[in-house]
């Protein structure tokens, strides 16, 4: 679980995170939403500690990350996977020495262990075999998914994903999104994803905070989000009056008015 307690932080005369708090539960899929700007970005990095907050606290299952000691971050750092926006790969690397990257940084196993462990992951996010490819050989959802293996190689107990379904297709985003909620729910993660996605928000927002230039303006979940009666967050996510359609029609499946119209539990990877 990490906990986010009145997290202040300005750059210069320009506040970004206005005395935002959160509480992000373990095994969920915990989404910061919000419009290009609203902070998201840099609410995370004070989440992980990339940058300081002004005022206010980050707690890792209870323990106070803020006020830690630079070696005690660094044990809570090797628990967080990292999932950054547009994948950065290694572009002169393989696919294979991308993803043991972080087992050479942080672990001393033998070679055949490590080797072991990449094997396993990429059989995870289904790309084996795929060991000797370079990353400009892979399709942009496979690059996703070798970030994905390389955030998880080291059995991260916590997962950030900063925006993983830019430049990806609707469909391609939608088996990312899967694959983030399974790895969440089956590795027990407290996971953490920026997005302004709304397929996303729909498909795996357990816990939901939307910033609106840079305070929390709502927070719920997927099932609630239907229901808000918040007008930003109405005009945000069902911006269009197609989507605005969809949410009623959502609205009288959750109710029960009428049955489940579709349903992608059985999409498989590309
Ligand atoms: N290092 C920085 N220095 C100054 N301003 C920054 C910095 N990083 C982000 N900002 C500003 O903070 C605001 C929020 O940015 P960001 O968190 O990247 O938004 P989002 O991720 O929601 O698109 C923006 O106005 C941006 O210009
Ligand atoms: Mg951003």
């Amino acid at each position: 679980m990490i906990e986010v307690k009145n997290i202040k932080k300005a750059f210069g005369e320009k506040t970004v995170i206005n005395d935002v708090s959160a509480v992000m539960k373990t095994g969920q899929c915990n989404l910061i939403i919000g419009a290009s700007g609203s902070g998201k970005t840099v609410l995370m990095k004070c989440i992980v500690g990339l940058f300081e907050p002004d005022s206010g606290f980050i707690l890792y299952n209870g323990k106070s990350f803020t006020g830690m000691k630079h070696e005690e971050r660094t044990e809570i750092r090797k628990e967080i996977g990292m999932l950054f926006q547009g994948g950065a790969l290694f572009d002169s690397l393989t696919v294979e020495q991308n993803v043991m990257f972080p087992l050479n940084m942080f672990t001393k196993n033998t070679q055949k262990q490590k080797l072991d462990r990449v094997n396993e992951v990429l059989e995870r996010v289904n790309l084996s075999n795929t060991n000797k490819k370079f990353p400009a050989e892979l399709s942009g959802g496979m690059k996703k998914r070798v970030g994905i293996a390389r955030a998880i190689v080291l059995n991260p107990k916590y997962l950030f994903c900063d925006e993983p379904n830019s430049g990806l297709d609707p469909q391609t985003s939608l088996v990312i999104d899967k694959l983030i909620r399974e790895i969440t729910t089956e590795y027990n993660i407290t996971t953490v994803v920026n997005t302004h996605d709304m397929n996303s928000v729909m498909e795996i927002g357990d816990y939901i905070l939307y910033l609106h230039q840079g305070k929390k303006e709502w927070e719920g979940s997927n099932k609630e989000i239907i229901f808000t009666k918040n007008q930003l967050l109405n005009d945000f996510i069902f911006a269009s009056d197609f989507l605005h359609d969809a949410k009623e029609m959502r609205m009288l499946e959750e109710s029960g008015k009428i049955p489940r119209i579709r349903n992608t539990d059985n999409l498989k990877p590309l």
